[in-house]
């Protein structure tokens, strides 16, 4: 393996181990680690492994190569990502500094929701019912709601800073069902960073972030000595959604008294579509010499995913029908054994490589009421070429309610070339794709009623899941999976499963 074992790596809240080559035990998935070739590491329960049984133990071995930034790692079974989940912090390569000045110092800021029951009951029960889960009773800063819960009286997190030196906040949204805005009383941010690839430095005064993404900023402490609210609020534009509670931290100057007042920000509100457009439109890859983005050009695979909610029959559900959720009229359904596995050892029956690159019938995605109500469901998954190109189209349908969804691929960074309201069309919206410096990253966006479009190119090979990041999503259905194959040259095809590699 011509794998360079140079990087660094800083894992927090999991054992970690640093012998020659970097690897690391860790428990469930690293999202967004490009572990080239060692799919078997990646972690979603039935796609890459069987789950880790209680008593059983499972080293995640992996190399990092040439990735460097902020991601993180969580549970990628059920909805047990709400508690077990922690930063992943890799430093870049030593002696190579960061492409802006060297902040002071640097902060993990976690971004989480918090249910006061048991989530695997909350889930279940709306399974039972066919209707929308509870919402989460908190959501959280660095595991602290802060002052303005009704979980706690409690002050919240608190970010120490010194009058005119300069952080680095990396943030890591991960709420289950939740895009956030975050902002600092008084403060500008200034972003240099999503999905642990660097940006061009952009200011703002308010970050958007969806479950899965990270977003580094930096933040000078500049105003005077005091305490300023931080705060972590909902954006959401389903109309069908209630959810107004805010996280609260205190950014603390040194030398301010205790009893001195906070400087409070108000959150946005909830549905203030224009300032998550402002922000991500904002979004560029920094593509400079030394970090150039490397949009793929040619297209060999040309794909138009539809992404939304829908409604199937339910004879057991509360009004006879039950919320799906599918990509191109297809709800996916978890398989017994593990498609890696499946793939690999080639046992048939367990998916087919039939999933449609284009939805199935025409018609209006967005504001109509769909002509199909019934969902398909199926194990079908995508395959692609070794190091083919892939261009895809992810469009919002309003089958129940348009709805934002944070897209998310296993395996691969993807470049996001364009984002629009309403239906694609190609023939006028290709035209404008940004193919210079376009925003890499591992998450995005889908805008409510709207459609983003991406690229990547395959070249790793293995089964790759891709799904939203809401959970409650992602458990009525909306994923699907790529298959890339092995290439011909050396070094370009999938590894042996480990020999601990748990059993199905
Ligand atoms: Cu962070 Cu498959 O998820």
């Amino acid at each position: 393996m011509e794998m360079v074992p140079w990087i660094r790596v800083l894992i927090l809240l999991v054992a970690c181990l640093f012998p020659a080559s970097v690897e690391c035990m860790v428990r469930h998935y690293k999202h967004g680690i490009r572990q080239l070739r060692t799919g078997w590491a990646d972690g979603p329960a039935y796609i890459t492994q069987c789950p880790i049984q209680p008593g059983q133990q499972f080293i995640y071995n992996y190399t990092i190569t040439g990735q460097r930034g902020t991601l993180w790692w969580h549970a990628h079974i059920l909805w047990l990502r709400a508690t077990v989940h922690g930063a992943i912090v890799i430093l870049p390569k030593h002696g190579v500094p960061y492409p802006f000045p060297k902040p002071h110092s640097e902060k993990v800021l976690v971004l989480g929701e918090w249910w006061k029951s048991d989530v695997e009951a909350v889930i279940n029960e709306a399974l039972k019912s066919g209707l929308a889960p509870n919402v989460s009773d908190a959501h959280t800063i660095n595991g602290q709601p802060g002052p303005v819960s009704s979980c706690t009286s409690q002050g919240g997190f608190t970010l120490p800073v010194e009058t005119s030196k300069t952080y680095m906040l990396r943030i890591v949204n991960a709420a289950l069902n939740e895009e956030l805005f975050f902002k600092i009383a008084g403060h500008q941010l200034v972003v240099v960073e999503v999905d642990a690839v660097y940006t061009k430095p952009f200011k703002t005064h308010t970050v958007v972030i969806a479950p899965g993404q990270t977003t580094n900023v930096l933040l000078t402490a500049d105003r005077k000595a005091g305490k300023y609210s931080v705060i972590a609020s909902p954006f959401m534009d389903a109309p069908i959604a209630v959810d107004n509670k805010t996280a609260t931290a205190t950014l603390h100057y040194s030398k301010t008294l205790t009893s001195s007042r906070t400087f409070l920000t108000a959150p946005p509100p909830k549905n203030a579509t224009s300032i998550a457009t402002n922000f991500t439109n904002s979004l560029r890859s920094l593509n400079s010499i030394k970090y150039p983005a490397r949009v793929p050009l040619k297209i060999d695979h040309s794909l138009l995913f539809t992404v939304g909610l829908g409604v199937n029959p339910c004879k057991t559900c509360v009004n006879g029908s039950r919320v799906v959720a599918d990509i191109n009229n297809v709800s996916f359904v978890m398989p017994k054994i593990a498609l890696l596995q499946a793939h690999f050892f080639n046992i048939s029956g367990v998916f087919t490589d039939d999933f449609p690159g284009r939805p199935p019938v025409k018609f209006n995605y967005t504001g109509t009421q769909p002509i199909n109500l019934a969902t398909t469901t199926g194990t079908r998954l995508y395959r692609l070429a070794y190091n083919s190109t892939v261009q895809l189209v992810l469009q919002d349908t309003g089958l129940i309610t348009p709805e934002n969804h944070p897209i998310h691929l296993h395996g691969f960074n993807f470049f996001v070339v364009g984002t629009g309201l309403g239906n694609f069309n190609p023939n006028k919206d290709q035209n404008k794709f940004n193919l210079v410096d376009p925003v890499e990253r591992n998450t995005v966006g889908v805008p409510s009623g709207g459609w983003t479009a991406i690229r990547f190119r395959a070249d790793n090979p293995g089964v790759w899941f891709m799904h939203c990041h809401l959970e409650v999503h992602t458990t009525w259905g909306l994923k699907m999976a790529f298959v890339v194959d092995n290439g011909k040259g050396p070094n370009q095809s999938l590894l042996p499963p480990p020999t601990d590699l748990p059993k199905c």
